[in-house]
């Protein structure tokens, strides 16, 4: 049986920093379904699609393929055969993101890939739903949080070190939007599943929050240094 970690939590929290580097210090590879949420999204962007009409995108999403590869450690998605990592990290996808992800139909979609990923592998699988519905059985769950004004903060020094112009202000109130729209949705909300261990990351470094997600992963998974 494969060893699964789940990290779920809510925008900017620090979910793939920390889940990239535990993966590098486990041998694990890492999955970050929030990326194949974003190819969707592209999708939808790309053609032109009502973002408000679900109808428009339960039919197109029928279109989609999405594939993940793996370049050395680097997960690469794979849109109807086209690598898009380089096009997901912007704020346009990653709203657009929250918005498709709360159909039911791209939720299966991309659930059966998810689920095939971490059966055949040992993996640190991060995103929303991960403990909850995705992977259940998952020998290790962790809900990250941190307070949202933490959280829009990083995000605008990751925008401000890329040379892109941002307002704190808009960043955090698009994070507080996107957490009230991925916690509330009917399928697979944002929620800590029973099982998970909370590490609120506000007033901890990435390196405090990687050495104590490193301790729970050998405490629960002895053998595994
Ligand atoms: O983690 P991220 O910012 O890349 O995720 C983008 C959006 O995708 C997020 O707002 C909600 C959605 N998502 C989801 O619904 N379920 C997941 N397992 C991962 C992401």
């Amino acid at each position: 049986m494969s060893y699964n970690i789940a990290i779920d939590g809510p925008a900017g929290a620090g979910k793939s920093t920390i889940a990239k580097a535990v993966a590098k210090k486990e041998k694990l590879i890492y999955v970050d379904t929030g990326a194949m949420y974003r190819a969707m999204a592209l999708f939808m962007l790309r053609q032109a699609v009502d973002l408000q009409n679900r109808e428009e995108i339960i039919e197109k999403c029928r279109e989609a393929h999405i594939t993940i590869g793996y370049d050395g450690d680097i997960q690469v998605v794979y849109l109807n055969g086209e690598n898009v990592n380089g096009l997901l990290r912007t704020e346009e996808t990653g709203n657009a993101a929250s918005v498709v992800s709360s159909i039911p139909e791209v939720r299966e979609k991309l659930l059966e890939l998810q689920r095939s990923l971490a059966a055949g592998n040992d993996c640190i699988m991060d995103g929303r739903d991960i403990g909850t519905c995705v992977l259940p059985g998952a020998q290790l769950k962790i809900y990250l949080t941190a307070d949202s004004l933490v959280r829009a903060r990083r995000r605008f020094d990751e925008l401000a070190a890329r040379g892109e112009v941002c307002d704190l202000e808009k960043i955090r109130a698009d994070i507080e939007e996107r957490d009230y729209r991925d916690m509330h949705r009917e399928v697979s909300p944002l929620k800590r599943a029973e099982d998970a261990v909370t590490v609120d990351t506000s007033k901890m470094t990435a390196d405090e929050v990687i050495a104590e997600v490193v301790r729970l992963c050998r405490e629960r998974h002895p053998g595994s240094e």
